[in-house]
């Protein structure tokens, strides 16, 4: 098991104490009944005074309360090594996940990996502070337990089997009933995670549709699940208790009868012997059954521990998708050429390419743009330079050098890029601005000249705290032309060789849009801009047009050229202006 690498040191120390310290427990706990021993027999020996009694039954005390002391010790142990090792396990499993590409990602799902770094290092992490204690304790405890009497009478001894037979035929019954309930709760887990997750993060569509009904429904079937599974395994454990202390209370009663039956046949000092003896017997006896019984406990709660500890290891194992390359510089010459050879790509588990055969280039000091109707593949294109998949056929060049050449960290070094979807950080709108660790370190002037490349400056200048006015999570407290504007002037700070804005003009108005980018061209002057978008008036003025559809590139020209002999695009622009505007 690769347990052993989350165990440090100190955790073997701890466990190594933990060891003594149950075996201590087993000592004093099977000492108990031989103190019993001897107090019954000063009882029933006539002639013995009071004082006799009560130094043993001291002792007896004193081995009850050594017992105790040593079960809070181990207790205390096993509590520590399960939250260091759990807390080593989510750390490892945090940086896994952050090391993954988008491909892993899709490939788990988002709610799958909350769980996976919560949850199922809580049940590897209740397992180790409780299963391990049991399962260490209860074969000792059996085996120590039963040389205790072994030798000692036949017929106590075969009812002792007897019990225990059942009591494992009993415990394999609930097993057979509980077990697959528990190895299903992860999953059902993840399920409503995912359904939580997603009625939160949208509930403001959820909302405005009156859709609550509707969310409600597939919340209570995911929960109406989760429920059932409880109340079975509920239900056997409930069937289970009272029947385990109805075994134990008919084997006690068993070796009372058959005790009395013994006594009452032997003869005089042979009846005391007796009597000692069985209450010794049915003391250990029922130390033999409870040892079974936690070993039984733990075999039910074993295989849910196995799982989640197989979904962590699932994760730490999973093999990056996207594998570094060694350079982390393009071939002389180059300053921010982007290349498309031929590219067709596809998505994981998709059974069409989003993209075929596209080739382009782009050169440094140029503005391309690319666009197209959605879902025609803009974003699948520009994602491919920053390597967030891989191509499946052809190549993508940055600097003459395939991107998988490259190893991420100088690939996105060189590139700033705008998502589609604007994301804004927990934190102030400098710190989002200034934001990663690039290849220079920025001074206050940058972000604030940054912002005014954005068209932001105006609108942060409103807030309360200038630059460093609060960011809620997700950028909540913005609006979308906002955060547009203030991803913007992150990817300008940045100052990348290629930049890279992903319908990242969509949400301004007409004019700011037009100042973002003439503003743009002069602070990159330099750089090679790759803009999507879906409007003419965005794409009008730059040198080279992508023109994309259902994949592939159908056009690329200037916009006279495009407008005069691309269908395509002559349609697109013919529905956003009038003839006249465009002439
Ligand atoms: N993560 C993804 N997994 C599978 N298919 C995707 C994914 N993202 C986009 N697609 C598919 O790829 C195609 C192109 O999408 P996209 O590049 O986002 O289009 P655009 O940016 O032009 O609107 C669409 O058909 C879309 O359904
Ligand atoms: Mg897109």
């Amino acid at each position: 098991m690769r347990i052993r690498q989350f165990i440090g040191r100190r955790e073997w120390l701890l466990a190594a104490i933990a060891f003594a310290t149950i075996v201590l427990q087993v000592y004093f706990d099977l000492k108990v009944p031989e103190y019993m021993q001897e107090i019954t027999k000063r009882i029933v020996t006539p002639g013995t005074r009071m004082q006799d009694v009560l130094g043993e039954g001291s002792l007896m005390l004193a081995s009850a309360l050594g017992s105790m002391a040593a079960m809070v010790a181990t207790g205390y142990c096993t509590a520590v090594i399960g939250t260091r090792v759990s807390r080593r396990m989510r750390a490892d499993v945090f940086e896994k996940v952050l090391s993954f590409s988008l491909p892993e990602v899709g490939k788990f799902g988002t709610p799958s990996l909350v769980t996976r770094s919560t949850n199922d290092v809580n049940q590897v992490q209740l397992f180790i502070v409780m299963g391990v204690q049991m399962l260490v304790k209860s074969p000792i405890l059996a085996v120590w337990a039963m040389t205790k009497i072994s030798g000692a009478n036949g017929t106590w001894t075969a009812a002792t089997s007897i019990a225990v037979a059942v009591l494992v035929v009993l415990l394999g019954a609930v097993t057979a009933v509980v077990m697959p309930r528990l190895m299903r709760m992860q999953r059902i887990t993840d399920d409503l995670n995912r359904v939580t997750r997603e009625h939160l993060t949208g509930l403001r569509v959820i909302r405005s549709y009156n859709a609550q009904r509707f969310h409600e429904g597939r919340f209570e079937e995911t929960n109406a699940e989760l429920t059932r599974n409880n109340t079975q395994v509920m239900a056997a454990f409930a069937l289970l208790m009272p029947a385990l202390t109805a075994l134990m209370t008919a084997l006690t009663l068993a070796i009372y009868t058959l005790g009395a039956g013994m006594i009452d046949s032997a003869s005089g000092a042979e009846r005391i012997t007796l009597f000692t003896q069985m209450v010794v017997f049915s003391a250990y006896a029922l130390q033999i059954v409870g040892a079974f019984m936690m070993l039984a406990f733990i075999f039910v709660f074993l295989p849910r521990a196995r799982v989640s500890w197989k979904r962590i290891l699932e994760v730490l194992d999973a093999k990056p998708s996207i594998r570094d390359g060694g350079a982390s510089v393009g071939r002389s010459g180059f300053k921010g050429t982007v290349e498309f050879k031929n590219v067709s790509f596809r998505y994981p588990d998709a059974e069409d390419d989003a993209l075929k055969e596209i080739s382009f280039t782009a050169e440094p000091g140029q503005t391309v743009a690319v666009i197209g109707s959605t879902g025609s593949g803009k974003s699948s294109i520009v994602n491919l330079i920053p390597r967030f998949y891989d191509v499946r056929e052809g190549q993508v060049l940055l600097d003459g050098r395939d991107v998988r050449e490259w190893t991420q960290e100088a690939l996105r070094n060189r590139i700033s890029l705008v998502p589609q979807k604007a994301t804004l950080f927990s934190g102030t709108i400098a710190s989002n601005i200034d934001y990663g660790k690039g290849t220079k370190e920025l001074a206050p002037a940058d972000v604030v000249e940054a912002a005014r490349v954005a068209n932001a400056s105006e609108f942060i200048a409103t807030k309360e705290d200038d630059y460093a006015s609060a960011v809620a999570q997700g950028g909540s407290n913005f609006s979308g032309g906002q955060k547009q504007r203030l991803s913007i002037a992150r990817a300008v700070a940045r100052d990348g060789e290629v930049m890279i804005f992903d319908d990242s003009f969509s949400a301004l108005d007409y004019k700011t849009d037009r100042d973002v980018r003439a503003a743009l061209r002069d602070a990159a002057a330099g750089a090679t801009i790759i803009i999507v978008a879906q409007r003419i008036g965005t794409v009008r003025n730059a040198d080279k047009i992508l023109v994309v559809d259902k994949g592939r590139i159908v056009g690329i020209g200037t916009h006279d050229e495009l407008f005069a002999s691309n269908p395509v695009y002559r349609e697109i622009a013919l529905s956003q202006l009038s003839e006249g505007e465009l002439a």
